[in-house]
């Protein structure tokens, strides 16, 4: 199976109900090594070109909003099929329809309030990890 990356933010609900830890160690539990992490109180600028994919949708100035009203963790995590492992760990978008035992089921409230992001696909990740971090801030093992 491929060794992939993929980019993981714990977004403010994550970090003000203090889950940061606990999120984390569910993704190393896991299998998935967090090659790079830091905390951040994301620009609006840096907020919306993040989620430019979805600057036509209704719900884009919430989700900005959203995003901008408090720190953030931002992760890569590297290991095998790390992207659709990730969203696993996560489960659906909406917490009211994640799977029991999934990160957003135990601590989101709603489709917007859904405690972490993670990316959707490897070239996804790969523009996502690129936006925030440079490649001397990734720290494989050798
Ligand atoms: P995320 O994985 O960060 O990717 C895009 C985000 O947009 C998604 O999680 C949700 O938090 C948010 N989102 C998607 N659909 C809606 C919606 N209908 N209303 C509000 N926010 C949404």
């Amino acid at each position: 199976m491929a060794i992939e990356r993929t980019l993981s933010i714990v977004k403010p609900d994550g970090v003000a109900g203090k889950h940061i830890g606990e999120i984390l160690r569910r993704f190393e539990a896991a299998g998935l090594r967090i090659i790079a992490t830091k905390m951040t109180h994301l620009s609006r600028r840096e907020a919306e070109e993040f989620y430019y994919v979805h600057k036509e949708r209704g719900f884009f100035g919430e989700l900005v909003n959203y995003m901008i009203s408090g720190p953030v963790v931002i992760s890569v995590l590297e290991g095998e099929n790390a992207v659709l492992k990730h969203r696993d760990l996560l489960g659906a978008t909406d917490p009211k329809k994640a799977d029991k035992g999934t990160i957003r089921a135990d601590f989101g409230k709603d489709i917007g309030t859904n405690t972490v992001h993670g990316s959707d696909a490897v070239d996804t990740a790969k523009f996502e990890i690129g936006h925030f971090f440079s490649g001397c801030e990734l720290h494989p093992l050798k």
